[in-house]
């Protein structure tokens, strides 16, 4: 029997040339310990990706603006900053936001 070649669509790349399917998932209780306080890592979340933002000197110690990471920021990108999430552009993307269950009521 032959076998069927469903070659999927190209998934995107991340900068570093990883598909980002092939990334690690990970909770928001994972990504609430990166909030800047209780460990040395910085990470954001924006539109399910997470960023590792430790390098900037703009989230020292997890603070932006009145804005904490440790969580997903995209309705306070898109609504609050002067800016826009180009911002991101020479920031590693280093997983995904897992989805939360889906609500049984
Ligand atoms: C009151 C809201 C905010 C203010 C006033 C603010 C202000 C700024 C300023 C002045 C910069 C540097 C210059 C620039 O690139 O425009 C910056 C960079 C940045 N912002 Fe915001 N921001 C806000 C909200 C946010 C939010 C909600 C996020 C995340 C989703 C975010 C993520 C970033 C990132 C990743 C950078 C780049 C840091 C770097 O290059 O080291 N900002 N922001």
């Amino acid at each position: 029997m032959a076998a069927v070649d469903a070659t999927p669509p190209l998934p995107p790349l991340t900068a570093g040339g990883v598909p980002l399917a092939e990334l690690p998932e990970y909770s928001r209780h994972q990504l609430a310990l990166r909030n800047g306080q209780d460990r040395d890592e910085v990470w954001v979340a924006y539109q399910g990706l997470i960023y590792d933002v430790t390098r900037s000197r703009l989230w020292k110690r997890g603070n932006h603006y009145e804005h904490w990471a440790g969580q997903d920021l995209t309705r306070e990108l898109q609504h609050d900053a002067p800016h826009t999430e180009h911002v991101f552009d020479r920031f590693t993307v280093i997983g995904r936001l897992q989805l939360p269950p889906p609500s049984t009521t």
